[in-house]
């Protein structure tokens, strides 16, 4: 049969993904002190045998202050290690490229769980309590959050190098891939968003200022991360309709961290003002694909489309027509963990349950031989 390019490997650097498809970053909150759980063990294993060409871990705090909330994981100590070790090895032994987003919360830190309201924490919530958020500028989210504190040049230091140390733990770890989270409202994208950074310093103002944090953070994290490792990074496409940075900005970022090294962009939107996944508005599928479509052909690099992309059909013609390099799913495949053996098959792919484990490809195999699917049902 013709080749179906969401199934066509994608190499990148010393990488080779088996298939275009990857597992979005997801923050499950059910990590202690920034140590993984049982649930995380559990969870990432299901997707490490999905078949995935690749996963990424949840945003991952580089300090304990950048975690978005106490139930953030963690690589800020050498004894997360071992945990997030855990669950590369899984998918290592599943063929799935492992990987690993690291994130600073800054001023959208400090907040509660989702289902405990992804509202701000307060002196109420008891034992576990609120901190100092940090950002470019004293300007909280909204009306109802805390206002973060102005970070001086010592502050901008501290994270540059917690992002450096989180590179080098996740390389210990034996994270294959990582993604430096630039998007959703949080302290890079704080940075590059106008409305969040007023900074008279060469931190704030003009483009080239308000970029240079997050340049500054490649270079960091390249100065230990091993060249042959891809390098990810996360950007809101747009800040917010007619509002702060635009796609065209967007785009001349995309330009600017291409040249500083980063090797896929991961485009997303929105989240400077308040959660981009807990939206009150409508969406439709693929709605952030013509941002990927644009950054990826003007900034001419490889692109990764997010959001709701649902079907097979959908996936395959963003690829097709090179409207992204990767397709990255997160609901969907909290939905259905075995969407890429389905995709598969729906494409009448002759390897398709080699996107299986063994022991279930082999009896779906067997029941194959047997079953008359075109028989009335008994
Ligand atoms: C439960 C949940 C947790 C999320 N956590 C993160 C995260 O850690 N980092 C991130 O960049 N985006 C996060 N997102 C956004 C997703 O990665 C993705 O961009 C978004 O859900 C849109 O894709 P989807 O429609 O396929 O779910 C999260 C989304 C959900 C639903």
């Amino acid at each position: 049969m013709s080749e179906v390019p969401l199934f066509t490997p994608f190499k990148i650097k010393s990488k080779t993904l088996r298939n275009r498809i990857v597992l979005s970053p997801m923050c499950q909150y059910k990590a202690l002190d920034g140590f993984i759980s049982e649930w995380h063990l559990q969870h990432y294993s299901r997707f490490a045998f999905s078949g995935l060409g690749a996963a990424f871990i949840e945003a991952t705090g580089v300090s304990p202050e950048g975690r978005i909330g106490h139930g953030c994981t963690g690589i800020w100590d050498e004894n997360h290690i071992e945990g997030l070790s855990k669950i590369v090895k899984t998918f290592k032994e599943y063929n799935c490229i492992s990987g690993i987003q690291l994130a600073h919360a800054g001023r959208k830190a400090s907040f509660l769980r989702p289902w405990d309201g992804a509202s701000p924490i307060t002196k109420k919530d008891g034992n576990e309590p609120a901190w100092q958020t940090i950002g470019p500028s004293p300007i909280p989210i909204n009306d109802s959050s805390p206002i973060p504190k102005e970070m001086t040049i010592n502050d901008i230091e501290k994270v540059k190098s917690d992002f450096k140390k989180a590179a080098q733990r996740a390389d210990k770890s034996g994270f294959e891939v990582i993604e430096i989270h630039g998007a959703h409202g949080y302290l890079l994208h704080s940075f590059f968003s106008p409305i969040s950074n007023k900074r008279n310093d060469k931190y704030g103002g003009s483009f080239d200022n308000r970029i240079r944090f997050a340049l500054e953070t490649i270079a960091e994290v390249k100065s230990v991360w091993p060249e042959n490792k891809p390098i990810f990074f996360r950007l809101s496409s747009i800040d917010t309709p007619g509002e702060g940075a635009t796609i065209e900005d967007n785009v001349n970022l995309a330009k600017a961290l291409k040249f500083a090294g980063v090797d896929v962009i991961d485009c997303s939107s929105g989240g400077i003002t308040g959660s981009p996944v807990l939206t009150k508005s409508k969406i439709i599928p693929g709605f952030q694909v013509p941002y990927s479509e644009k950054i990826k052909n003007e900034a001419n690099i490889s692109s990764m489309a997010v959001g709701a992309i649902i079907n097979p059909d959908q996936a395959n013609d963003i690829i097709l027509n090179k409207r992204a390099d990767l397709v990255a799913l997160g609901r969907e495949l909290l939905a259905d963990t075995q969407w890429v053996y389905k995709a598969a098959t729906y494409f009448n792919l002759d390897n398709a349950k080699s996107f299986l484990p063994d022991s279930y490809s082999f009896y779906l195999s067997r029941r194959d031989d047997f079953l008359d699917r075109s028989a009335k049902p008994a």
